[in-house]
């Protein structure tokens, strides 16, 4: 069985915003999703992560067990991952406590070695969530998501709030977590040539509907003409 199959999945609000929407996500596979902007990405990305339920079809995820822990997401604007009263130590603490049951003293090495591998350092730590910039709050979600270790991540436009710099960093350091060959990523994103980056395979939605699903080096050679607009408008943006 596929690690994620998506099977029939329409998903409604005022009208119609995901169509008969049908793929799997294989173990360890890194998977682009683009399409422009109101074609449904992040609906979708709701229902993967059970925020939202879809009207009718299935979403089968294999681990049934502590799915919360094992599909985490990653959002655009990365104050959203925060709760603003709680200091950058506490959320780093968190899944140590929950999932590992380490007590504060244990832990502590950890986070530290942890978000050195995101480029910070411990300054970070007693700050609160409106202390750091973007970025450097972005990589403080990546680095939580690494401690998690999910078997699904889910990187909702995780860099379109970044400058250029800080975007190259980010993604470098999601190409760790790809190397952990054990969790799956979905990198949805609205820029081809950052997809391409790191992704083997790419769904394309639009207006809600799957036009696409194909290997990246075939899709580069797609004749399909929204794939083609798609292409070009990402290497206008570089
Ligand atoms: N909770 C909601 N209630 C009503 N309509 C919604 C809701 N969430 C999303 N929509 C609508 O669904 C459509 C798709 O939205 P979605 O956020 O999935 O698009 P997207 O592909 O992620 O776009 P973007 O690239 O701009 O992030 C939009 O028309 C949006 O207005
Ligand atoms: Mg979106």
């Amino acid at each position: 069985m596929a690690l994620l199959e998506v099977k029939n999945v329409f998903k409604s609000y005022e009208r119609e915003i995901l169509h008969d929407l049908n793929f799997c996500v294989q173990k360890g596979e890194v998977i682009g999703i683009i399409g422009e902007s109101g074609c449904g990405k992040s609906t979708l990305a709701k229902l993967l992560c059970g925020i939202e339920k879809q009207n009718t079809g299935d979403i089968l995820f294999e681990v049934q067990k502590n799915k919360i822990r094992e599909i985490q997401m990653i959002f655009q604007n990365p104050i959203e991952s925060f709760s603003p009263r709680m200091k950058i130590k506490q959320f780093l603490y968190e899944p140590y406590h929950y999932y590992e049951h380490l007590n504060k003293k244990e832990a502590l090495p950890l986070i530290i070695e942890m978000i050195h591998q995101v480029g910070m350092n411990e300054t970070c730590l007693d700050k609160y969530p409106h202390e750091l910039s973007g970025g450097q709050l972005q990589r403080i979600a990546i680095a939580r998501a690494l401690i998690v270790k999910p078997t699904l991540l889910i990187c909702d436009e995780i860099t379109s709030s970044l400058d250029q710099i800080i975007q190259d960093d980010i993604i470098c350091l999601l190409k760790q977590f790809v190397q952990n060959k054990d969790t799956s990523i979905l990198f949805i994103s609205h820029d081809l040539s950052l997809v391409q980056q790191f992704c083997k395979r790419v769904i394309v939605l639009k207006e809600g509907r799957i036009i696409e699903d194909l290997p990246i080096k075939q899709l580069l050679e797609s004749k399909n003409n929204e794939v083609q607009k798609l292409i070009s408008a990402s290497y206008l943006n570089l």
